[in-house]
């Protein structure tokens, strides 16, 4: 089998990892594998995958697997892969795995060469790269795809894109556009994750610092909501009247970032846009202020900035860069600008990603029924799936809920009963 790994003799601590996360992940494991492996839905189908290469992701896989499909695995950013996790995938469970973490520019392009020489029927990624790589170098492929599935808000943006140029020549399924995926997966997911990354990092103490989270989005307001659980004062900052209104309301000071910078002790980008914290910025930070971003691209910080700003750099711990500007403040920052909770900790929770992965694994039977039949665009997740997602996700729980009598559902539909 080809693949390219670190090391294959993680695979036994990445089999053990795979499996604890499998326990948290009961949708999966329990609803739709058993359907899965029943049903074969997916027999014949080749999905190439470009996703985080973490425990959860390696669930995922086995599931598509165990669908019938064959899958080939690559990593959707340089620093967030699991060695052992990919290294257990080729050695136990036969998934072609090319992910190394900590690779170069050069070596994550060629992995995702090396996923699409296997001719995909279906594409899956997290940001857009593998998708966007086909399309670019190899239109050759575009006759046997049926369709992609989009994992995160920074690639359903790039797709959209795409879709209004024209340029997108198959249909594509935006899980992120699921309910059941951002309420969630985006909130509560990238929230735990990203403290814990920070934390991972730099064992500071949250509690009577200074947070400062730029973007109110999904992301933004689990990050915003945890930091104030751990004790920080936290300030939001965006550029979105109705979001920095919700941000009030929901208790936060919010200013702008030109503010912000003069008063943070640690900062999290997750605005999934370019230059939010940049050279003007840099200036007025406090001695000691920690920059991260948890947005899907590093290109939130201006980290060329920094680069030319400062007379020194040196890394004084894993993932926490120190550079000395020319009055002797120090600014660090964290896993090079990169997904902070992916880099310097194991990203979203298994809980969280049973819900999202939910949603690719039952999206992508979908495309096999019903790809055909759509035009190159970009869609959302059927209501449909991402109502089943919920259902048996409360199952999975344990929670049981009411549902609407004859008569409520009368009521609901009818417009002549009033006061
Ligand atoms: N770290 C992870 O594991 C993870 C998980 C899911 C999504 N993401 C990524 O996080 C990013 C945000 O995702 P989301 O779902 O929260 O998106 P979102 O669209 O819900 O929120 C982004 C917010 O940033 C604001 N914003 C844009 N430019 C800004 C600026 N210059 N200053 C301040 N605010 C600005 C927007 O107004 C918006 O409210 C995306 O890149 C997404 O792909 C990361």
């Amino acid at each position: 089998m080809e693949y390219h790994v670190k090391d294959l003799s993680l695979a036994d601590k990445g089999k053990d990892r795979i499996e604890w996360a499998e326990m948290d992940m009961p949708v999966l494991r329990k609803e739709i594998r058993k359907r899965f492996i029943e049903e074969k839905p997916l027999k014949g189908i080749r999905i190439g995958a470009c996703l985080h290469v973490t425990t959860e992701t390696a669930n995922l896989m086995r599931t598509l697997k165990e669908g019938g499909a064959e899958v080939y695995l690559c990593a959707s950013n340089p620093l967030s892969t699991q060695d052992d996790v990919a290294a257990a995938l080729v050695k136990y469970y036969d998934i072609p795995v090319f992910a190394i973490k900590g690779e170069d520019e050069e070596t994550y392009y060629q992995h995702i060469e090396a996923v699409l020489s296997k001719k995909p029927h279906i594409t899956m990624d997290d940001g857009a790269d593998l998708i966007s790589t086909l399309h670019k170098n190899h239109p050759e492929l575009l006759e046997n795809v049926i369709g992609g599935t989009e994992e995160t808000t920074t690639g359903v943006i790039r797709l959209k894109a795409m879709a209004k140029d024209g340029a997108l020549k198959y249909p594509v399924i935006a899980v992120n556009e699921a309910l059941t995926k951002h309420l969630f997966d985006n909130r509560y997911g990238t929230g735990q994750s990203t403290i814990d990354g920070i934390l991972r990092a730099t064992n500071r103490l949250l509690s009577g610092s200074v947070f400062v989270v730029a973007g109110y989005g999904w992301c933004g307001k689990g990050v915003a909501m945890r930091a104030r659980g751990m004790g920080a004062e936290v300030i939001v900052t965006e550029v979105d009247p109705i979001k920095a209104i919700e941000a009030r309301m929901d208790g936060f000071r919010v200013m702008p970032m030109a503010e912000a910078a003069k008063l943070g002790d640690i900062f999290c980008t997750v605005t999934g846009n370019l230059n939010v914290i940049r050279e003007e910025h840099f200036k007025v930070m406090k001695d000691g202020a920690i920059v991260s971003n948890s947005g899907h691209f590093n290109v939130e910080i201006d980290i060329p900035a920094l680069e030319r700003m400062a007379v020194k750099k040196r890394t004084v711990r894993e993932f926490v860069d120190e550079y000395t500007l020319e009055d002797g403040r120090r600014i660090y920052l964290l896993a090079e600008g990169r997904l902070v909770n992916l880099s310097a900790a194991e990203g979203h929770p298994a809980s969280v990603m049973d819900m999202s992965f939910a949603n690719q694994a039952l999206s992508a039977e979908y495309l096999v029924k019903e790809g055909k039949d759509l035009r190159p665009d970009v869609y959302v997740v059927p209501g449909h799936i991402d109502r089943h997602v919920a259902e048996l996700k409360l199952k999975a729980m344990g929670i049981e809920i009411d549902e609407l009598t004859p008569e409520q559902i009368e009521y609901l539909n009818s417009w002549e009963m009033g006061t």
